[in-house]
């Protein structure tokens, strides 16, 4: 019996203001469900329910010792402590967190005893790049949960969602469709051996699995975005790649792997983030039109950055932050483009926040607004685009940020 139920959500953003960077790549998903992996693993076997804390654990830490991926999540602890869900990557990421279920039920077993949920990512698939991920668990109100967290916090990113789902398209009620109706999330099964129709029939897959068209609850399912596409390329049931030195089975869950391939697109590009993962994520990709130019900047800032805005000549006005501090403008001629912009980050009430933007446009004139600190970035567009929005995380001030790119 598989003690969790875990999704992973991955959002992937991606940015290449390093003009040798690649605008290209791969990034392939597998997903395990390691709950119920035999105590065979351990030295001393332990005798009876299989999902105790010391066997979360210690399984944790045996998966760790023989892993050699570069960046792994920290685990969180044994059942009652710790969701049980990591990711271990090639890539790097930012903004982790741990989303505990908001329902749970004890209806088949103690489903409630341990903090369940997902966790979330943005992953850097690129330098000056960033992305997202979350895992969770499943059930209708869970999968709602995830579906609006995606909503709240990957507004106009790529997603990866993948994990252990609990849910079968053939069972309506599992909700599993909410991941493709709210969120426009396709299931590289359904795509890659279903032709795009959702099943209809029950088809239980053996474990291990020797074919790919059976459906099993665990689950990948991404879309892309108006600056990183996303293709699965490939499904597969990595049973044999996942089998005891006897050739039984090393959890109640077929592994499985989708490859994807992904590309910057030719007219949106993003900078890196700076400041810190608080207060709500927003993102002006969606807000844009198709050639979009910088009219007027307007900054507002103090001891720290309060906000940032652009008006674009098609009348389209962007602002993030509050209304504090003092207002700062700069109008920009027709010929003239915002390329650089330099942002200076500093701690507030413990959590790091945006203090200074310097922005500079390709005739050389400034606007700036906030205080300058000794820890800064400075994010210029690759030769021939232009800073035209942006994205990151607000409150009443400017906690995290990041530009977004478009030709000029
Ligand atoms: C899928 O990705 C895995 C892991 O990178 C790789 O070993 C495998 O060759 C890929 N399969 C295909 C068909 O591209």
């Amino acid at each position: 019996m598989a003690l969790l139920f875990s999704l992973a959500a991955v959002a992937a953003t991606l940015s290449s203001s390093v003009s040798a960077a690649a605008t290209s790549g791969d990034l392939n998903i597998l997903s395990f469900n390691v709950a119920g992996l035999p105590a065979i693993l351990n030295d001393n076997a332990v005798p009876g329910d299989k999902a105790t804390n010391a066997e979360h654990f210690n399984y944790h830490a045996y998966i760790y010792a023989t892993d050699d991926h570069s960046y792994r999540t920290a685990t969180s602890g044994g059942a009652a402590i710790g969701s049980g869900l990591n990711t271990l990557s090639n890539f790097d990421w930012i903004d982790f967190a741990r989303e505990k279920w908001g329902t749970c039920s004890d209806a088949s077993g103690a489903d409630c005893l341990t903090p369940k949920g997902f966790t979330f990512m943005r992953l850097i698939v690129e330098e000056d790049a960033g992305t997202e991920a979350g895992d969770e668990v499943a059930r209708a109100a869970n999968l709602q949960q995830v579906a609006d967290y995606i909503d709240t916090w990957s507004i106009g990113n790529s997603v990866v969602v993948y994990g252990d789902t609990n849910s079968r398209y053939t069972r309506s009620a599992d909700g599993i469709t909410v991941f493709e109706t709210q969120n426009g999330l396709t299931d590289g099964f359904v795509q890659l051996e279903k032709g795009g129709v959702n099943p209809t029939v029950e088809t239980i897959c053996d474990n291990p699995s020797l074919i790919n068209t059976c459906e099993t609850v665990d689950k990948v399912l991404y879309r892309g975005s108006k600056q990183l596409s996303l293709e699965a390329t490939y499904f597969n049931y990595e049973s044999s790649k996942f089998l005891q030195s006897d050739g039984s089975i090393l959890s109640d869950h077929n592994p499985i792997t989708v490859n994807f391939t992904w590309a910057v697109s030719s007219t949106r590009r993003q900078s890196g983030f700076w400041g810190g993962p608080h207060g709500n994520w927003f993102n002006d990709l969606e807000s844009l039109p198709a050639t979009p130019k910088a009219s007027v900047l307007s900054f507002r800032g103090g001891s720290r950055l309060d906000s940032v805005g652009l008006t674009l000549t098609s009348g389209t006005t962007l602002t993030h932050g509050g209304t504090g501090g003092t207002a700062a403008s700069l109008t920009l001629g027709s010929s003239e483009y915002w390329v650089t912009a330099k942002l200076c980050q500093g701690q507030k009430s413990g959590q790091t926040r945006n203090f200074y933007i310097l922005a500079t446009t390709s005739l050389g004139r400034t606007l700036a607004a906030g205080t300058s600190t000794s820890d800064c970035a400075t994010f210029s567009a690759p030769s021939g685009w232009q800073i035209v929005g942006f994205m990151g995380q607000d409150g009443d001030e400017m906690d995290q940020l990041a530009f977004i790119y478009a030709p000029k």
